[in-house]
């Protein structure tokens, strides 16, 4: 079957480029469009869409609900289109929506080709990519190809026997002195490997164990992934956003890893940027990435500066650009994101500064502060306090898109949304909570007390509560009651109400958005840090040319004082969150406050 498969796409892509040189279709996806070329003036930074674009990220179990079952899907994404188009974001990457048991809300897929029903079908998905590109929206897939369910039919085949021909495409292991073959723990607790009484061997999950990782040695497995990719790119989505990429290598001598807590071994350094990690994504690129002009992001915790300039280095021989969380996992403590520790700013900013300097002329910076893995960015890095919420929310939008990387909107992050701060067990729904929450209480490595407090803080649920629309019930996410609690606060905090009000957190999203696509030096400009080591103010210059930028933040809650530059004298101001009008010498920025200056 396989090289029947090879075979047909062989042909197909023969087919394709033989109708292009006839010049009977032009196939806009392969060649770069022309307004992207004519823009190449030898800078270092080459003109790319995708730089250019901001990209809201859906999370489409809790963006909207069409039909009453108190889950988010496809159709209630197009109902929301206009209010997207409104905002103004033109790239939309949606979380998983193939088929799968849910273990993990849609990151265990058993079905690469068909949609998850609770989702819709593809009718529904194809409605979608017309309705989308109708308004000039394009759509990135969550690719999740680390791992697949265990309900995925090659696992269901792999597990069957020794000699299976799906065999290779899992990591088995035989038990070492009886016992699992290492001491990897996995990422969401217990240990990383499963023990299967069918053929007395561990399979290797690094997430749950309904996750089970595949074999990226095995070459079919990588055929099968192309494949499936090509297939999509062919449907006509717009790109990628690639779940845990950088772990699809494994150290194949499976060592034992350091114990990073006192219960399981850490796999870190054998499987992230493993050892042929640059050599498969260079691969993925020339069977499908370099095939379409489109968009690809990899999410690479733990990568380091000199990895991310291979990931997404200027030479696009691999990917666009690489999520880095350094800046969103300061703060860690003993047990990792399971603690009360607040983020320390002088630490983030130091972060924030060293990726932008760095990574500048050389790899393209993705821009984020939240995610469906994060708390709310408001309750996290700003201050969801209602005296500050609004001040914060836009603040920290302005740091954000003012620098130099391609910004990312999480559904809610918009209108301000916050943690919800759950207070019971059986409120959470995520696997990651409920597992550790069991695990670390059991060991009495903390107490029950102190969990939840970290949970509050920092479980994914803070982001998974349903996105708010209006101040009917259930906050207009479904009619039906939702799988999951909806913030009190909704009231207060929807959709609704902030398109009647000219000054809500939305218009501002909206205003630093048409912003980027007004001024180029947004985009490109150079990156220059002042201010280093102020303790609460967060201030940047941006150059191009005869023009240059001033965005300034204060992340406190108390005044701040800073000296204007005098290059800046007479500069016009593009946004400001407390509708300052004195921009000049010696100023006092009041909590939260951010503005931004432009002169040419
Ligand atoms: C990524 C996803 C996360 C998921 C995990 C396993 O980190 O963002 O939601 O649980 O991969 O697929
Ligand atoms: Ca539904």
């Amino acid at each position: 079957a396989q090289n029947i498969n090879g075979k047909f796409r062989d042909i197909l892509s023969f087919a394709r480029n033989l109708l292009i040189l006839l010049g009977c279709r032009s196939y806009d996806k392969v060649t770069e469009r022309e307004d992207y070329k004519k823009h190449r003036n030898g800078d270092s930074m080459e003109k790319k869409w995708w730089k250019e674009s901001v990209v809201y990220q859906i999370y489409p179990k809790s963006f909207k609900d069409s039909n009453g079952d108190g889950v988010g899907d496809i159709r209630g994404i197009i109902q929301k289109l206009d209010y997207l188009k409104e905002l103004g974001v033109n790239v939309l990457w949606i979380s998983p929506m193939l088929e799968s048991p849910q273990d993990d809300n849609g990151y265990d897929i058993s079905d690469y080709r068909r949609i998850y029903k609770e989702y819709g079908n593809m009718e529904d998905y194809e409605e979608l990519l017309s309705e989308a590109h109708k308004r000039d929206i394009r759509i990135l897939m969550d690719l999740v190809v680390n791992h697949t369910s265990d309900e995925h039919n090659w696992f269901v085949e792999s597990r069957k026997s020794k000699d299976n021909p799906y065999r290779d495409y899992y990591i088995w292991k035989d038990p070492v002195n009886g016992k699992e073959p290492n001491n990897w723990g996995g990422a969401f607790g217990g240990s990383a490997w499963e023990y299967d009484p069918q053929t007395q061997m561990y399979y290797l999950h690094l997430f749950s164990k309904k996750q089970p990782d595949l074999n990226w040695e095995n070459e079919k497995v990588r055929q099968e992934v192309y494949d499936m990719m090509t297939f999509w790119c062919e449907k006509g989505i717009d790109g990628f956003r690639m779940d845990v990429i950088s772990m699809i290598s494994k150290d194949q001598t499976f060592p034992d890893g350091e114990m990073n807590n006192s219960l399981y071994g850490d796999f870190g350094p054998y499987c992230v940027h493993g050892p042929r990690v640059h050599e498969f994504l260079q691969e993925m690129n020339r069977e499908v990435l370099s095939r379409y002009d489109i968009m690809t992001v990899g999410e690479t915790s733990g990568v380091t500066i000199e990895e991310a300039q291979k990931y997404a280095g200027e030479a696009g021989k691999e990917l666009n650009m690489v999520f880095q969380f350094e800046h969103v996992d300061n703060g860690s403590g003993d047990y990792g994101k399971w603690t009360t520790e607040k983020y320390d700013f002088k630490e983030f900013k130091r972060i924030m500064i060293k990726w932008q300097e760095e990574l500048q002329g050389k790899a393209w910076n993705s821009l984020f502060l939240g995610n469906h893995d994060q708390p709310r960015s408001v309750s996290r890095f700003g201050n969801d306090n209602p005296a500050y919420r609004e001040t914060s929310a836009k603040m920290l939008a302005t740091c954000l898109h003012m620098m130099q990387g391609t910004p990312y909107v999480y559904q809610g992050e918009e209108l301000g949304m916050t943690n919800v701060y759950f207070d019971k067990l059986e409120d959470y729904r995520d696997i990651e909570s409920i597992n550790f929450f069991t695990e670390l209480t059991e060991a009495g490595l903390m107490t029950p007390e102190y969990m939840m407090k970290c949970l509050m803080l920092r479980s994914r649920d803070n982001a998974r509560t349903p996105m708010q629309w209006d101040d009917s019930a259930q906050a207009g996410f479904t009619d039906g009651e939702s799988w999951i609690k909806v913030n009190p606060n909704y009231k207060e905090i929807n959709a609704a109400q902030q398109l009647e009000d000219p000054n809500s957190i939305f218009h501002y999203y909206q205003k630093l958005i048409r912003l980027r696509k007004e001024k180029d030096i947004i985009v490109y400009g150079e990156f220059e840090p002042i201010y280093r080591d102020d303790e609460q103010i967060f201030a940047y210059i941006r150059r191009q040319k005869q023009e240059k930028l001033l965005t300034v933040c204060n992340f406190s809650d108390k005044n701040a004082e800073m000296e204007i530059p005098e290059e800046f004298k007479g500069a016009e101001c593009l946004i400001t969150n407390l509708d300052r009008t004195v921009f000049e010498g010696r100023i006092v920025l009041k909590p939260y406050e951010a503005f931004v200056l432009y002169k040419k």
